[in-house]
């Protein structure tokens, strides 16, 4: 079977296979905590410190080789230790979005690979447009719920799903402790690969939204559904569109990510050992 075969026929066998060669590469038995490093957050993970492990992510089965600026395409194994505890990270420096029509299965296959490697949290972030006026570019904003535009779910069949913790409030109010300054928001996904046009950014408000963002959601369902909690923490990268009457560009999104990166990974390192 080639490397995307299982992943299309059986997503849940090819990420336990995924997790057994993580674990046999790393020769770490479980790791704790899975982070998914999207677009302009790579450089927040070298807080980190010097990773224990590192690989091509399209080594691994059921990973499909990265094909956007910003998203590297690396896996990563961490070894966190604060006062006394010792953790492990599992990090995808990059993610497979919607947009590029490979399916919803390669989309969810990091977390599910990261649940079955024995990961209880899991750690999404993303650059995002801020439909809200009040946010600023270079500014996180915790993710306190969702609005699916695209309606994909990487689930299927009769498995009814209750999402009303989805991004787990536990961990929400232990980051607010950690940064006192961190807003909450609503996340609506939007397919891409184009931006939204004003109108459809004037729905969104409408709705009740405070960012966009083309990633995110699909895994934050896989993740809860396998029983990992999940943080999401978005970092406005821009206005979106039809708020200042600028036109957006990819660039613009990576470069404000870049801007944050170090404020972004203290405030992860602070606040992983504090999660368990
Ligand atoms: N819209 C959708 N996705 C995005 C945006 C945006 O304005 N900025 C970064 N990702």
């Amino acid at each position: 079977m080639t490397n995307s075969e299982l992943l299309y026929s059986d997503p849940l066998a090819a990420a336990a296979a995924a997790a057994k060669e993580i674990t046999e590469r790393t020769g770490v038995a479980s790791h704790d905590v899975a982070l998914v490093m999207g677009s302009g957050w790579v450089s927040a993970v070298d807080a980190l410190g010097t990773p224990a492990y590192e690989c091509n992510a399209e080594d691994i089965t059921g990973f499909l080789p990265p094909t956007v600026e910003g998203h590297s395409g690396k896996v990563r194994s961490y070894e966190i230790e604060s006062n006394g505890k010792k953790l492990r990270a599992l990090v995808f420096l990059g993610r497979t979005h919607l947009y590029e029509g490979k399916g919803v299965e390669p989309v969810v296959h990091s977390v599910r690979t990261a649940v079955k490697a024995g990961c209880k949290v899991v750690i999404l972030t993303n650059a995002c447009g801020g439909i809200n006026k009040s946010y600023k570019v270079g500014q996180p904003v915790l993710i306190r719920d969702h609005i699916s535009l695209t309606a994909v779910s990487p689930l299927s069949g009769a498995t009814f799903v209750d999402l009303t913790d989805l991004y787990s409030k536990r961990i929400r109010e232990i980051v607010k402790k950690e940064d006192s300054s961190l807003e909450e928001g609503v996340y609506v996904h939007w397919r891409g690969p184009t931006y939204e046009t004003p109108a459809e950014i004037l729905m969104m408000r409408t709705m009740g939204a405070d960012l966009v963002g083309m990633s995110t959601v699909p895994e934050a369902i896989a993740a809860h559904a396998l029983g990992a909690e999940v943080l999401g923490i978005s970092l406005v990268t821009n206005a979106a569109a039809g708020v200042t009457g600028e036109k957006l560009n990819h660039e613009e999104v990576i470069a404000a990510g870049k801007a944050a990166a170090d404020r972004m990974g203290a405030l992860l390192k602070g606040v992983i050992p504090k999660l368990f």
